[in-house]
């Protein structure tokens, strides 16, 4: 090698990288689906940079286990329900990890990062705050938080004489309002929660960028389940008539009186179109998780420490054998059909000791507001070409080329 000039150097230092690049690539995928190599050391990058959800369908279709890795980071994908499970209760072997670089950002000692004992511990002490004592507490807040904003709402359908207008701004900000009035009260002005609105979306969007190689987390989660809630009612005339009739019945024929947990047990038919929007269009469709040891998840596969381990929800949420034709909303298979009997596959919130928190506050959530705006509103979704089709920004949105937001387009009256 003596005589080398600098060039000489630099290329074999390249090959060579590139070489142990793609042997490590092959060693950690082993025998599970992924491409036999990678393109050298970006992997399939520019893909991740906007990721399609047809390209998250491919990913789960090519096998209950599957890998991608950009650059340095390895990551598997579970798509089978119960090595979904498998992942989401085995914390000895793996931790959530939101998005890669999520603990530099929120501080390593940030409790979502907390593990064993001290992860317990803590959500013990939040806990309470969702107990049916509590919750029955929120639902008079939620009350005037809906009130002012669905005037706000027909105010700004108003102001553009009725025309198609956007609305996931505005579902971001009652949604930010909702959670900001439930669990501080008053004590933060309206400008400072649609500024909390506001630059949780541009944080969102910033960490979109960073988020390679997989552009998925838990934030924006209502917002998406507002917006799907909003555009399937806008399209299925029969629910929503079928909706507002039991609400109303729910009150005693009083449209103002306020929505109570008692009235949620009347409310049979809201529960079922609540729990087949959160299975239709689930806000979260993976969770990822970081291997924090080797992770033998099946008896031919071990999950590489330090790899990501992405447990996915979407595929069991789609399981033909499970959800008789998954791709139709079809809320009856909660009331006459045998959907409520599939425990495992309801992994909309996920499972084991990280599940959410809010699995019981955001159905009642969302049937204090979709009953309210059925009985109070009425509204049409304006369909473009591209209202079917699925943006993943964060979670699960329409996807609608009007400004650069997911934005469902609707003009909205008064009932
Ligand atoms: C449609 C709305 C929502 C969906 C679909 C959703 C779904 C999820 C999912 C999939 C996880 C990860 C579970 C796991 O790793 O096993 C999670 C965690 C969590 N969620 Fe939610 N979520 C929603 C709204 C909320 C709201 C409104 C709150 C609070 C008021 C909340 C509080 C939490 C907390 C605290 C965790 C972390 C728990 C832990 O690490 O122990 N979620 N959520």
């Amino acid at each position: 090698m003596a005589g080398w000039s600098a060039w000489q150097y630099i290329v074999s230092f390249i090959i060579g990288a590139m070489v142990y690049d793609q042997v490590m690539y092959i060693k950690r995928k082993g025998p599970i689906a992924g491409p036999p190599f990678k393109i050298p050391f970006m992997g399939p990058f520019i893909q991740a940079l906007h990721p399609k959800f047809d390209a998250y369908l491919a990913q789960w279709a090519s096998g209950p286990l599957s890998c991608v890795s950009v650059f340095h980071k390895f990551v598997v994908l579970a798509s089978d329900r119960d090595l979904a499970h498998k992942v989401f209760k085995s914390p000895a072997y793996a931790e959530p990890c939101i998005v890669p670089i999520a603990k530099d950002i929120l501080g390593h000692k940030a409790w979502v990062f907390l593990q064993g004992k001290a992860h317990a511990e803590y959500r013990r002490g939040l806990t309470p705050l969702f107990t049916n004592k509590a919750m029955a507490t929120y639902l008079p807040v939620h009350h005037k938080v809906l009130s002012d904003y669905f005037d706000k709402f027909v105010n700004a359908s108003k102001a553009e004489q009725g025309k198609p207008r956007e609305f996931m701004t505005l579902f971001r900000e009652i949604n930010c309002a909702l959670s900001c009035r439930t669990f501080f009260g008053d004590y933060i002005s309206q400008d400072a929660v649609k500024k909390i609105a506001d630059d949780f979306y541009l944080a969102t969007a910033a960490l979109e960028l960073v988020n390679v190689p997989l552009s998925l987390y838990v934030p924006f989660t209502k917002p998406c389940a507002t917006t799907w809630l909003f555009q399937v009612l806008a399209q299925r005339p029969d629910v929503l008539d079928r909706l507002r009739e039991e609400n109303l019945a729910a009150r005693g024929g009083d449209k103002n009186k306020g929505f109570d947990l008692p009235m949620l047990e009347s409310l049979t038919y809201t529960q079922a179109v609540i729990k087949e929007l959160l299975r239709h269009r689930p806000p979260v469709i993976f969770v990822p998780y970081l291997a924090t040891k080797d992770f033998p998840v099946t008896p031919e596969y071990t999950v590489p420490k330090g790899s990501m381990i992405i447990p996915s929800c979407y595929p069991a949420l789609h399981d033909p054998e499970v959800y008789p034709h998954p791709n139709t909303f079809d809320p009856e298979r909660w009331i006459t059909g045998d959907a409520e009997s599939k425990t495992k596959n309801w992994l909309v919130f996920g499972a084991g000791p990280h599940d959410c928190l809010a699995r019981r506050y955001v159905p009642l959530t969302m049937a204090g507001m979709i009953g309210k705006a059925a009985l109070e509103l009425d509204w049409k979704h304006h369909a473009t070409e591209r209202s079917e089709e699925i943006r993943v920004f964060a979670t699960l949105f329409p996807m609608v080329c009007v400004p650069k937001l997911p934005a469902f387009v609707f003009s909205l009256t008064l009932n």
